[in-house]
């Protein structure tokens, strides 16, 4: 895996910050982005090239511009030899959910066209930018993030929820039309995770309450409960896996525990 190149948004925190940092530590070189915090991208470049001798460099994108991938991929070309893996992470909140995480009857169609703009589009045009220089080293892996909000309710999440389902059948026929090139596709699905983004849940602290209820392991999930599956995913040891979706839930979905 060393000397390969990992291109993933939204790496600034949370979920990506974890996922990156696992593929830093393997040798591999990563090209991340940031929305809004610049100063921190800096910094993380900074750190992951010294502590694993890496070359790590941040670039701003907003997922809401998702044409803008191609100028990006264009810049990472400057100062990359190859792309061989895709992680598209990032996700919007705040103002430009407003109108699209809330309940049935708030739902509005501005808020609802972001997150599809920001989960499903943003998804394809990063995907397709890699694939085509995938495609000049004979493959790679592709990775959408998911989340079981999909599968379980989830309060105020019916617009995250719809577009998560939206991306991973985006993802099965990505990885149909992708395979013949050596690229498989796939989405990790996560259940609640602990980062900024489940914070800003109103209902944070029920949510969390609700998941150590729910989970056998009762625990909300980390970070770093995702980065393995999707480190995986990307090794040989999972080159005949392509188009799923794996669930990384902590045994939330099925709810084992009364
Ligand atoms: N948290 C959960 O419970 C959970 C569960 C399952 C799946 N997921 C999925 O995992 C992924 C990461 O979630 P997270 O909880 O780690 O999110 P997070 O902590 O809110 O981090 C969001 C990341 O996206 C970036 N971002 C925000 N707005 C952006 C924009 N307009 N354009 C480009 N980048 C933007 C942020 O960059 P800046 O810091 O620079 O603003 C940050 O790096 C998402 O796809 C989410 O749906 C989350």
């Amino acid at each position: 895996m060393k000397n390969k190149t990992l291109v993933i948004s939204g790496a600034t925190r949370g979920i990506g910050k974890a996922i990156a940092e696992r593929f830093a530590k393997e040798g591999i070189n990563i090209a991340f982005t940031y929305n809004s915090n610049e100063e921190i991208a800096n910094n993380l470049a900074k750190e992951w090239s010294e502590k694993y001798g890496i070359k790590a460099k941040a670039y701003k994108l907003n997922i809401l511009e998702p044409e803008t991938y191609r100028d990006l991929f264009k810049e990472i070309d400057e100062d990359f030899d190859r792309v061989d893996f895709f992680i598209s992470n990032a996700i919007i909140s705040g103002r430009a959910v407003v109108g699209g995480f809330g309940p049935f009857m708030r739902l509005k169609p501005k808020g609802l066209c972001n997150i599809y703009t920001a989960t499903v589009s943003a998804f394809v045009v990063g995907a397709q930018e890699a694939a085509k220089r995938m495609e000049k080293i004979g493959g790679g892996s592709i990775i959408s993030l998911s989340s079981t909000g999909n599968l379980v309710y989830t309060t105020n999440y019916a617009g995250h929820g719809a577009n998560k389902a939206a991306v991973e059948t985006m993802v099965k026929y990505a990885a149909c039309e992708l395979g013949h090139k050596g690229i498989r596709v796939n989405a990790v699905s996560g259940g609640p995770i602990d980062t900024d983004a489940l914070k800003a849940f109103p209902n944070y602290e029920e949510v969390k309450a609700e998941v150590e209820k729910r989970s056998p392991l009762s625990r909300m999930g980390l970070p770093q409960d995702l980065a393995g599956i999707t480190y995986f995913l990307c090794t040989d040891e999972a080159s005949w896996i392509t188009g799923q979706t794996f669930i990384v839930d902590g045994g939330t979905t099925f709810g084992c525990k009364e």
